[in-house]
């Protein structure tokens, strides 16, 4: 990989993400109500420094001021989601209040000429709806695409790009099996029930989307990993890395472009809790893989770290990653027993995730060259970034190691693109320090520093050169 001077291609976007339970609070103005993560924040032990979402980052107010903010990064798309729970605030009858205040975000961002990029589902899920089972039950995924053409209505006119789901791994899996998000479940069973209606959900809704309007940019966004055997001769780290690969990545690409579960993973599972798969098998009705597999526009790909993993337990097993909470939880993978994480020396976030930029590049590959190129379909780096300890002084933010994750990352990308790649645009995750789910406020991921006593927002020293790049259109320049 050269890292100097290095355009990006002509209509390559640069831009931002959040999400809104993350900044916005405010999570009791105008209507709003509960969403799962109001609930989860007041279980003892869920949350770090039992952080809540009351006010976050204030952006419900300071909105004007944030865009304001894109604008002089020189942002040309930012990437929000809507809550759920503002605009239906029980899940059922519609909420306006709720729905103005996208209206207002929206019309302040075409105003600065930043392209809206619309997340429908960020894990906000209506209370009401998880007291009526939540993502275990199909209501769910019917009712997510009434409050999808709720916003349709309200938006239509002015967002184009419109992405269903963020990350359902983290939506089904971490939430209802691994326990360490919102509801904070511990069962295999709902983990599967609730992948399957979520990819429902996504599946119904970009139909109904596209009855709409047959020219909107309709996607999913994904987490990937990137896994490798720590030996390729072994074949028992051969089989970690099948099933991690499996449980992470394919158990969400496979439906969404192929109409199917992947089948190996299905009997990993059953050997562990062959009820559970029962259970899911009986919850997939004629008809619905179709539904899932509807043709989209944009592949959405969040990449954060790879995984080095083994048959067998390391001598030296790498720190664990696991936010320093207290609730009992449970791996959120079903047939992971048996794998393990090794360590290959290469640096660290602050939560012990590996940076490992080439990963990215190897992961655009292969879902071009498995699933997306053949179709058409766009890839998009809709998130990326790093939490590190910043150095904030007198004169600046100074987040080197930021710096250098951004440069290297999107170093990354250009490789995939000179191999052929089509990727559309990079989303640095996250525009300014936020709520980082079960880690609280003690995680910081933004390019922009947030001072949540003042409400301050510095650009770090991420975000200038970020913006340097930005109006260069080069890498290194
Ligand atoms: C993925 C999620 O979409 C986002 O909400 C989260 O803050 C980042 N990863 C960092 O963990």
């Amino acid at each position: 990989m050269t890292t100097s001077n290095r355009p990006f291609p002509p209509d390559f976007l640069f831009g931002a993400a959040t999400a809104a339970f993350q900044i916005e609070g405010a999570t009791h103005e105008d209507g709003r109500r509960d969403s799962i993560w109001d609930a989860f924040c007041r279980e003892p032990g869920a949350v770090f420094g039992g952080d809540n979402g009351d006010v976050a980052c204030d952006h419900y107010h300071r909105y004007r001021d944030d865009v304001a903010l894109m604008k002089r990064l020189g942002l040309q798309t930012y990437r929000f989601s809507v809550s759920w729970a503002r605009v239906r605030p029980d899940g059922g009858a519609r909420n306006a209040k709720g729905i103005d205040f996208y209206k207002r975000l929206v019309d302040e961002l075409r105003a600065a000429d930043i392209l809206p990029w619309l997340t429908l589902y960020h894990w906000d899920l209506p209370q009401a709806l998880q007291e009526r089972g939540g993502w275990t039950v199909r209501e769910t995924a019917e009712r997510f695409t009434e409050y999808a053409l709720d916003v349709h209505d309200a938006l239509g006119d002015r967002v184009n790009v419109w992405t269903t789901l963020n990350e359902p791994w983290c939506a089904s899996f971490l939430s209802y099996t691994g326990g360490e998000h919102a509801p904070g479940h511990t069962s295999i069973e709902e983990g599967l029930l609730a992948s399957h209606h979520l990819l429902l959900a996504h599946g119904s809704t970009v139909q109904a989307l596209r009855a709409r309007d047959a020219s909107l940019d309709l996607g999913i966004t994904l987490n990937h990993t990137v896994a490798d055997p720590a030996d390729p001769g072994n074949p028992g780290d051969v089989d970690a890395a099948r099933r991690v690969d499996g449980q992470f990545n394919r158990w969400f690409l496979d439906p969404i472009h192929r109409a199917s579960y992947p089948a190996d993973i299905v009997e990993d599972i059953r050997a562990v809790d062959a009820a559970a798969v029962a259970s899911f098998e009986a919850a997939i009705l004629d008809g619905d893989l179709a539904t899932i597999a509807q043709p989209i526009d944009t592949q959405g790909v969040n990449y954060y770290h790879g995984d080095l993993v083994s048959g067998t337990a390391p001598e030296h097993p790498p720190v664990s990653g696991g936010p320093a909470t207290t609730r009992p939880g449970r791996s959120p993978y079903p047939s992971h027993a048996g794998i393990h994480a090794v360590e290959r020396g290469l640096p660290r976030t602050s939560q012990n995730w590996e940076v490992q930029p080439e990963g990215l590049t190897r992961l655009l590959r292969r879902l071009s060259d498995e699933y997306t190129r053949a179709k058409g379909v766009r890839l998009v780096v809709t998130e990326n970034g790093a939490a590190f300890d910043d150095v904030v002084a007198a004169d600046g933010v100074h987040d080197q190691e930021r710096v250098a994750y951004v440069q290297a990352h999107l170093g990354a990308v250009l490789d995939a693109v000179d191999a052929g790649v089509d990727v559309g645009g990079y989303f640095y995750w996250s525009l300014m320090d936020n709520f980082e789910w079960a880690w609280g406020y003690d995680k910081r991921f933004g390019i922009v520093r947030v001072d949540y006593d003042t409400q301050e927002r510095t650009p770090k020293d991420s975000a200038l050169e970020y913006a340097r790049i930005i109006a260069g259109r080069t890498l290194g320049a």
